[in-house]
């Protein structure tokens, strides 16, 4: 038998002996009270649908599940005895991490298991995966499939990408035109195919009810005041200087964002989160806050207004006037919000505001010094965490090795690193084919840093798990890169990198020139 192994390593994993002491048959006891019936049934679709069996008439093996009520949250341990496998979860998210280890051991065995013993619980409480959703709809079943894989993955929270300025994908009842206008786009880049798609309230409510189930939690964002060219263009008024926007079908940031300066913006903003609130229950919601150009501001009568009238000194305050009055909004309702790091110069962002860091515009010692004064961080940082870049850039061990570290954290400070997120943009990721191919491996990678660790991580014995992780995922139909195509080198590297390049022509900067213009014209 190959070396059994789990990914993401567990805290300690100890295999006594070679020789198999529980075989998988058809003839199994399952036992435990009715609050693991959950995981036992998880447990019984996978030997099902893996191992064709149907296991319900007692025989020798015995399967049991337990919950301690002790320990760290989402901790278990697993023992395999003669004829006895035994799941004790800390608490249920623990005992259903158990059932994701077992699975990984039943697979790699072909359900042939020596006695072993594994302790386990996670290294940070935040464990995310965001799929972007504005820029390609996936259906149902394609998120679906996505969270069935962050469970495996043991990860715990589905940020869910919603608008962009390329389209706007949650239908709300309030505020019908988000979807009716932009969820259509005409074309995309250089093609001539419209893209559309949304989902409905049944469609989110589904979704979310899939991901409790496997103990995710789940964030909407929608993204303002930038990126936010679908949602002016079924509701123009949004913007400085209202036009006949349409859904942008190029990529790259847009000058045409929402108008912080009319009061009008922040009861739609309102209403829109109550609704969204309403739907979202697990009490975090991201604000988006990225890539906000103010040329629109700089001009807008409304904005100046506003800046002049909260004695402000420029637009990057009234960014982050923006931001704190629409988070306060969502804080006095009982959500926490999430923003991407963006640091709006000038007055800051609140501190009960959690950053997203994704990009270097901020020092580590500014990430340090946020962390060490009170301010929560999920760390996505876009050159190694971000899975539409192609492995040219971000290979798998770059992935693998990255650690979060700023200099000057104390030890307090580090606390307030609530996890990590991995990231799938889709700008270049129009399916699942290439979707499967970006994630994975990078997700197991991604979730050794979120589960693991720090000292049990390695490079090398991660590369060791990954043929049999490769064959459970392509059992479970999803096709991952393999290691040589995740560490291009050579030739490879440099196409890589090449075609990475040819993203600048979709930048679509004719629709900010277009619309510069049209404005300037008006002005005139
Ligand atoms: C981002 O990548 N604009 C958050
Ligand atoms: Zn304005």
């Amino acid at each position: 038998m190959e070396k059994l192994t789990i990914i993401p390593e567990p805290v300690s994993f100890e295999i006594y002996g070679e020789l198999p002491v529980f075989t998988l048959d058809d003839t199994l006891c399952f036992e435990g009270s009715d609050e693991t019936e959950a995981c036992r049934n998880e447990l019984l679709t996978f030997i099902r649908e893996v191992f064709y069996l149907e296991p319900l008439s007692p025989g020798r093996g015995k399967i049991r599940l337990e919950i301690s009520r002790e320990g760290q949250s989402e901790g278990y341990s697993l023992t395999v005895d003669r004829d006895r496998i035994l799941l004790r979860g800390n608490d249920e998210k623990g005992l259903f991490y158990a059932v994701q280890t077992l699975k990984q051991l039943l697979f790699q065995s072909e359900g042939r298991l020596p006695q072993l013993h594994i302790e386990d619980y996670p290294r940070f409480p935040v464990r995310g995966f965001m799929l972007d959703c504005g820029r390609y709809f996936f259906t149902v079943e394609a998120v679906k499939q996505f969270i069935e894989m962050m469970a495996l993955h043991k990860l715990n929270e589905f940020h869910w990408h919603l608008s962009d300025d390329q389209g706007f994908r949650c239908r709300l009842e309030n505020k019908l035109l988000l979807t009716e206008i932009g969820s259509y786009r005409s074309h995309t880049n250089f093609n001539t195919r419209p893209h559309e798609g949304y989902y409905t309230k049944e469609d989110m409510l589904e979704i979310i009810s899939y991901a409790h189930s496997r103990h995710i939690r789940v964030i909407p964002e929608i993204d303002t005041p930038g990126h936010s060219k679908a949602m002016l263009s079924a509701y123009p008024e949004l913007a400085c200087f209202p036009q006949d926007f349409s859904v942008s079908s190029f990529w790259g940031v847009k000058h045409d964002v929402i108008c912080p300066g009319k009061e009008s913006t922040y009861t739609f903003i309102e209403e829109l989160f109550d609704e969204l609130a309403e739907i979202f229950t697990d009490g975090t919601v991201h604000l988006g806050g990225d890539e906000v150009p103010t040329v629109r501001w700089s001009l807008c009568p409304e904005c100046q207004k506003r800046i002049k009238a909260e004695g402000m000194t420029d637009v990057s305050e009234l960014h982050a006037y923006y931001l704190n009055r629409v988070a306060s909004y969502l804080e006095k309702k009982g959500v926490e919000v999430r923003m991407w790091n963006d640091m709006p110069g000038g007055k800051a962002v609140d501190r009960s505001v959690a950053w997203q860091l994704w990009h270097g515009g901020m020092k580590p010692r500014q990430v340090a010094e946020e962390l060490n004064t009170g301010r929560k961080f999920v760390i996505s940082c876009s050159d190694y965490y971000y899975l539409d870049i192609p492995y040219a850039l971000t290979s798998l061990e770059k992935c693998y090795n990255f650690e979060p570290s700023f200099e000057g954290l104390t030890k307090e400070g580090e606390k307030n690193i609530l996890g990590v997120e991995a990231c799938l943009w889709t700008e270049f990721v129009p399916d699942m084919l290439t979707a499967d191919r970006m994630t994975y491996p990078r997700l197991a990678a991604i979730c050794e840093g979120a589960w693991s660790q720090k000292e049990k991580r390695d490079y090398d014995r991660f590369v060791a798990k990954l043929p049999s992780y490769r064959a459970l995922l392509g059992q479970l139909g999803v096709k991952a890169a393999t290691v040589k195509k995740a560490s291009p080198k050579g030739v490879k590297k440099l196409m890589g990198k090449l075609w990475w390049e040819r993203r600048k022509l979709c930048w679509g900067a004719h629709e900010n020139i277009i619309s510069d213009y049209r404005i300037k014209k008006r002005k005139e």
